[in-house]
């Protein structure tokens, strides 16, 4: 463990202090720009938007983006999210009492610790509902006052009306993949612009798995047409591929292809790999834990008819 003053100085290094000073590569083409076009369409007129996509298509990210453009147009700063799960429970997003305080003083406002709803809506700040299909109904009740009433009552101390620039933002994949609650017909019918978002085309998610490369790190045109050949026949093959890779996937093939090239030339290699041949290893390695086969399919042999369909190796 880090000591006290160790861990304060590397806090304050390190934090974020306002979403607008962030930096935020993102890539605004094709859905995203369509997108965010959308997002602030919402904003002007008041409306409450979900993004609703797969994992890893950049809702995340779109999110953070505006959040970021709301900041530094000073709207607010701030910006709050939670990613949920069965486990959230409403003192999640509203918040708790602190045991200690309030033992000796009772529930007064100075025991009570703000949770990132409650924040957003005094602030005035941008709310992201990550994840909002997999809370369980009970916890998703607690943000139908917050979107139909603009307020939101807190246990012991009242109720408080939200500022007028809160803006509440879910995210969510689609209700057919397995795992997630689905979403409460009540808090559906309070979410009015549904925005979704799909695998990028392929313009775009070369652009994407780009601008994700850090500086120094390069690959050819030629060998990015091909990891992305090799990530879209994951999505192609719908008999075999219940949840196909994702941008993450490409973007970390990507990185690993760099990595190769980049030892092979520090390390002055005669005979440099076939793309072929790298791409085969490091597809194996990445997508191992990227697809999700369907039921009965071995992700190995998945993995092997991709590899074979795409590289011929
Ligand atoms: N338009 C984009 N521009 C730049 N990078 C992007 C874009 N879309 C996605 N990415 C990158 O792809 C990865 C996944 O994006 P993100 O985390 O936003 O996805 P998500 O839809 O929120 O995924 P999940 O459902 O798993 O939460 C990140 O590394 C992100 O930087
Ligand atoms: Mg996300």
């Amino acid at each position: 463990m880090i000591n006290k003053q160790k861990f304060e100085e590397l806090f304050n290094q390190h934090l974020i202090k306002d979403i607008s000073e962030e930096k935020i590569d993102i890539v605004l083409s094709g859905q995203y720009g369509k997108a965010l076009e959308l997002l602030r369409d919402a904003e002007a007129t008041g409306l409450f938007p979900a993004l609703v996509g797969p994992p890893g298509v950049g809702k995340t990210i779109l999110c953070r983006y505006f959040a970021s453009l709301r900041a530094q147009e000073n709207k607010n700063k701030s910006f709050h999210w939670l990613t949920m799960d069965e486990s959230i429970k409403p003192s999640h997003f509203i918040g708790s009492f602190d045991p200690a305080i309030t033992l000796k003083k009772g529930f007064v406002l100075e025991a009570f610790n703000p949770g990132p709803l409650l924040s957003a809506m005094l602030e005035g700040g941008t709310f992201l509902a990550n994840e909002i299909n997999r809370a369980t109904e009970y916890s998703q009740n607690t943000l139908l006052e917050p979107l139909e009433e603009a307020s939101i009552s807190i246990p012991h101390l009242g109720r408080i009306k939200a500022d007028k620039d809160f803006f509440f933002i879910s995210a969510m994949n689609p209700e057919e993949l397995s795992g997630t609650h689905r979403l409460s017909e009540a808090l559906k019918d309070r979410i009015k612009v549904w925005i979704k978002l799909t695998y990028p085309d392929k313009a775009t998610e070369l652009d994407i798995i780009r601008i994700n490369l850090p500086e120094h790190f390069v690959v050819e045109e030629s060998e990015l047409e091909l990891i992305y050949t090799i990530i879209n026949e994951t999505r192609k093959n719908k008999i075999d591929i219940e949840i196909p890779a994702s941008i993450r996937a490409g973007i970390a093939i990507a990185k690993l292809v760099a990595r190769t090239r980049f030892l092979e030339k520090k390390e002055n290699v005669k005979e440099k790999m076939s793309i072929y041949e790298i791409l085969t290893d490091i597809t194996k390695n990445v997508l191992l834990g990227s697809i999700k086969p369907k039921p009965g399919m071995k992700v190995e042999n998945v993995i092997e008819n991709i590899i074979h369909k795409t590289l011929g190796t």
